[in-house]
């Protein structure tokens, strides 16, 4: 685009940041943007936020004011209609590991499943409690609001820091009915479409390069555009708007390979880290603009940890997926069978779906995910 043509965009988007003229704790006065067909003006990484007083590249009011739903506003009957063409062998695989592993869970401060059985008179019931945390999860948008260098305190300073300051963190806490940015949006969206897996770890040991996946080794996105060439796929054009991005690090299938006493006291690392996708401004503008309506991971936390601030403001990747984005992250997939069968078939799409638990208010869910080659 020419110099003038960028001047004059950016002048309509200053006249609309004038018009939005934020008020702390309340909702947000998002610039004018025509929802029904958001692509027309699709803002580029660098045009986030829309309005300057938005937390670190935020995209509230890309989908409205008061949307709930944010990057699973990118699945649309299009994107479902074409991703059936990815079903072509008819295997079905699971990417959800069992609710008790990992086993116990990763931080000490989260509780293993409690799995008990009740007798009735003839018959029988199981009660299963757990933290949605510990296991292949889908983090949702009440998970993780900004907040500066994970400094709690701050989190107040301008807005709520949830997606599309739609809440306040005291809300989630009180009751009083308030459900706003619950999983019950994303149980009731309908998660389906086409999906891409990144095999990294399989990559890393073509090359037989060696890593730690329990060291806070980074994963750029460099190497993830060398990943999708190795397996055959266009870098510049391996994904489509609506995706689901699946990245395999390794984690799964070393956690799985360790003793059970290395299990046992891995929580209890006096510092705790995880390999994982670097937490850079770099990464961000990679997924921002392919349009992916989710992200996810066989690792911890999809991001390396513990969560580097490399990013302005001392951001984290989850601050911005999921309070500036309204992008859930899917962590601690099981990719051991899906990526044996992409490698096998040479087919690294597939059609999957996710099923939430529908609670209402609800912080995550077990993730369900289903993966169709
Ligand atoms: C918004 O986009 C829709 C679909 O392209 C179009 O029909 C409508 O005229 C647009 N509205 C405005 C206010 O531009
Ligand atoms: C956290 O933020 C508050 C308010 O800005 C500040 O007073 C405090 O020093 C910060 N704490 C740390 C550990 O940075
Ligand atoms: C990796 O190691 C194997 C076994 O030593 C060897 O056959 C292969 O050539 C090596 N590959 C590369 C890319 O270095
Ligand atoms: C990972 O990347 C971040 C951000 O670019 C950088 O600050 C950090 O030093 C890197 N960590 C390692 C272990 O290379
Ligand atoms: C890769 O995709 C880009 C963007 O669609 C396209 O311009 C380029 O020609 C493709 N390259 C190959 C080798 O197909
Ligand atoms: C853990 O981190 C602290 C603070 O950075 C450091 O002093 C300590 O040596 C680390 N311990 C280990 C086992 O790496």
């Amino acid at each position: 685009m020419s110099l003038f043509m960028a001047i004059t965009i950016s002048l309509s988007l200053w006249t609309n940041f004038a018009k939005a003229v934020p008020i702390p704790g309340t909702h947000v006065l998002a610039p004018e943007v025509n929802v029904s067909d958001v692509y027309a003006h699709w803002p580029t990484y660098d045009q986030l936020p829309l309005n300057p007083s938005f937390p670190t590249k935020a995209a509230w009011g890309v989908w409205g004011p008061d949307d709930e739903l944010g990057t699973l506003n990118h699945i649309t009957p299009e994107t479902i209609k074409a991703a059936l063409a990815e079903v072509r062998e008819g295997i079905a695989i699971s990417l959800n590991l069992d609710l008790d592993v990992p086993h116990p869970p990763l931080f000490p401060t989260r509780t293993p499943l409690v799995h008990t059985f009740l007798a009735q008179t003839g018959f029988q019931d199981d009660i299963v409690t757990i933290n949605t945390q510990i296991s292949t999860q889908y983090d949702g948008l009440r998970h993780f609001p900004y907040s500066t260098n994970g400094n709690i305190s701050t989190y107040r300073k301008v807005f709520s820091q949830f997606y599309n300051d739609l809440l306040t963190f005291d809300e989630i806490f009180s009751g009083e009915g308030v459900k706003t940015l619950g999983i019950q949006n994303a149980a009731n969206k309908g998660i389906a479409g086409r999906a891409v897996l990144l095999d990294w770890a399989g990559w890393m040991e073509s090359k037989n390069a060696t890593f730690d996946v329990f060291s806070p080794m980074n994963i750029t996105a460099d190497e993830l555009d060398a990943v999708a060439e190795w397996q055959g796929m266009n870098s510049s054009s391996f994904t489509r708007p609506g995706d689901f991005l699946i990245i395999r690090t390794g984690f799964g299938k070393e956690y799985a390979a360790l003793p059970v006493h290395e299990q046992l006291v891995l929580p209890f690392r006096e510092n705790s880290t995880f390999l994982g996708v670097e937490t850079s401004e770099k990464t961000l503008a990679w997924i921002w603009e392919k349009k992916l309506a989710l992200v996810g991971a066989d690792n911890v936390g999809f991001e390396v940890f513990p969560f580097d601030s490399s990013v302005r403001d001392g951001r984290s990747l989850h601050e911005v997926f999921l309070s500036g984005w309204g992008q859930s992250i899917v962590e601690l997939l099981d990719l051991e069978e899906l990526s044996e069968n992409c490698h096998r078939l040479s087919k690294f799409t597939f059609f999957f779906t996710i099923q939430l638990l529908n609670v209402a208010g609800g912080v995550a869910s077990p993730a369900n995910t289903l993966a169709i080659l």
